[in-house]
C-alpha cells in the first residue's frame, strides 16, 4: 500500500487541464488535501483561494498554493505542466519542450524523498510517463499516465449518442498511444453485454473507419474551436485519483508500463485497461486482440519507441 490516509494530492501545472482537475477533485470530494504548484505563483494563490470559496458547498478539504517541499509526503502527484498543442500541432510535436520541463519537475520532486504515485497527463503522455518512470526510479506500478482514458471516454460517449443509450452501458477501449496511432479495439466492444452488430447491423467497415477518425481527431476539433481541451481529461484524471484513494481496484484505461508479459510488447508505456488501487497499477488487464488490432498495438509501440530513441530520456 503506497497511499496514506492523508490522501494528499499535489498538482503540478495550473493551466486549463490542471485547474479543471483541481475543480473536479474539490467538487467530487476526492482526497483530503490539495496543494497546487505552478511557475505562476499568483495563479496558484488565486486558484487556491477561489477553490476554498467553493468549500462551504462541498466536502471539506485543505487547499493551498504549494511548493516542492510539500511533495515529500504527498500520496499522489499529478503533472499537467507543459506546453499544450496549438492548432495544427500533434501531441508528438511537443516532445522535446515538454520533456525538458518534465525533467526539472521530476528532479525537484524526487529530491524531496517522494515515495507516492505519479499521475501524468502532459503530452505526449505515453512518452512523458515513460520518462517519469526512468527519472524517478519508482516502481512502474506507481507511475501512471492518463493514456487512452480520454480517448475511451470519447469512444463511449460518441457511440452512446449514436445508439441512444447512456455511455455507462458502452464497454470497450481505445488502446495504444494517446495520439494519432491509438485505435479502437472493435472486436471487444459490448453495449449492455451485446456485441455492436446487434445494435448497428449496418455498421460497415467504412463507417467504422469514419467513426474512428472522428474519435481520434476530437481533440483537434476542440482545440481549433476553443484553443485547448480540459474537462474531459480532468474528469479522467479525477476518476483515476478516486480509484487510488478509495482503493477501488477499478479497471480503467490508463497508460501502463509494458514489461513484455502483455501484448508481446516491452519497455514502453501504452494505453490499456489496468487495475487501479492504493498501490497504483496492480495488474494490466490485457484485452484479447484480433490480428489487425495486435498489429495496430505494435504500430503504436513502434511509433513511440522511435520518438524515444531520439529524445533525452
Ligand atoms: C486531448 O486529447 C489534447 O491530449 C489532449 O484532449
Amino acid at each position: 500500500m503506497v497511499v496514506s490516509n492523508k490522501q494528499k494530492v499535489i498538482l503540478i501545472g495550473d493551466g486549463a487541464v490542471g485547474s479543471a482537475y483541481a475543480f473536479a477533485l474539490v467538487n467530487q470530494g476526492i482526497g483530503h488535501e490539495l496543494g497546487i504548484i505552478d511557475v505562476d505563483t499568483a495563479r496558484t494563490e488565486g486558484d487556491a483561494l477561489d477553490l476554498r470559496h467553493a468549500l462551504p458547498f462541498l466536502p471539506p478539504k485543505k487547499i493551498y498554493s504549494a511548493s516542492y517541499t510539500d511533495c515529500a509526503d504527498a500520496d499522489l502527484i499529478c503533472i499537467t505542466a507543459g506546453t499544450a498543442q496549438k492548432p495544427g500541432e500533434t501531441r508528438l510535436d511537443l516532445v522535446s519542450r515538454n520533456l525538458s520541463i518534465l525533467k526539472t519537475i521530476v528532479d525537484a520532486v524526487m529530491a524531496t524523498g517522494f515515495k507516492g504515485i505519479f499521475l501524468i497527463a502532459s503530452n505526449p503522455v505515453d512518452i512523458l510517463t515513460y520518462a517519469t518512470l526512468k527519472w524517478s526510479g519508482l516502481p512502474s506500478e506507481q507511475v501512471i499516465g492518463s493514456g487512452t482514458s480520454l480517448d475511451t471516454a470519447r469512444l463511449r460517449q460518441t457511440l452512446a449518442e449514436k445508439i441512444n443509450v447512456e455511455a455507462g452501458s458502452v464497454h470497450g477501449y481505445v488502446l495504444g498511444e494517446h495520439g494519432d496511432t491509438g485505435f479502437i479495439a472493435w472486436s471487444n466492444i459490448r453495449i449492455g453485454n451485446l456485441p455492436i452488430e446487434k445494435w448497428l447491423p449496418d455498421f460497415t467497415d467504412e463507417a467504422k473507419e469514419e467513426f474512428r477518425i472522428a474519435v481520434r481527431d476530437a481533440a483537434y476539433s476542440i482545440i481549433a474551436k476553443k484553443g485547448s481541451t480540459s474537462y474531459g481529461v480532468a474528469s479522467a484524471l479525477a476518476r483515476i485519483t478516486r480509484a487510488v484513494f478509495n482503493n477501488e481496484n477499478a479497471v480503467l484505461p490508463v497508460s501502463a508500463y509494458m514489461d513484455g508479459s502483455h501484448y508481446g510488447i516491452s519497455d514502453i508505456y501504452l494505453g490499456t485497461p489496468a487495475v487501479i488501487g492504493r498501490s497504483g497499477i496492480s495488474l494490466v488487464a490485457e484485452v484479447p486482440l484480433n490480428r489487425k488490432e495486435q498489429e495496430e498495438m505494435e504500430h503504436s509501440a513502434a511509433t513511440l519507441k522511435a520518438i524515444l530513441k531520439d529524445s533525452i530520456v
